[in-house]
């Protein structure tokens, strides 16, 4: 299937629902723009999604936004700061903490 550049997050999403269901995906920038839209949209279809972003304070308001639209959405928030290695290696700690299991 080959979508257009105007293609719409939501439409490609449909196309691949079965293989989004249950699934796990880690957005990065999650809190604005293209990394919201990706991780509302896969959450719309029943992704774990784990919303890493520079505060917990705009994680948390990027999991307010995304439930507004689907309270169901099973989502993690958790702080990264991708400038830092520290700060990388720590987000990585807590995601394997919450032992969630992850295929690459
Ligand atoms: N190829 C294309 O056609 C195309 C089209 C549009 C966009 N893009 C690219 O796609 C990317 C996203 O675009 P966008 O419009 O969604 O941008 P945006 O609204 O500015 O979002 C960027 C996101 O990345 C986060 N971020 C930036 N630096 C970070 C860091 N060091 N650590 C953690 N998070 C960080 C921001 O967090 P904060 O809110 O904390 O800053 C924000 O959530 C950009 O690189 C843009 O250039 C490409």
């Amino acid at each position: 299937m080959k979508f257009g550049r105007k293609a719409r997050a939501s439409e490609i999403a449909q196309q691949y629902a079965d293989n989004i269901k249950g699934k796990v995906a880690i957005v990065t920038g999650s809190n604005s723009g293209i990394g919201l839209q990706t991780a509302k949209v896969l959450a719309s279809h029943g992704a774990k999604v784990i919303i890493p972003c520079r505060t917990m304070e705009k994680a948390r308001g990027a999991m307010e936004t995304i439930k507004k639209d689907y309270p169901q959405a099973d989502l993690v928030p958790l702080q990264l700061e991708l400038d830092s290695l520290a700060s990388i290696r720590a987000f990585v700690k807590r995601f394997l903490e919450l032992n969630i299991r992850f295929i690459c």
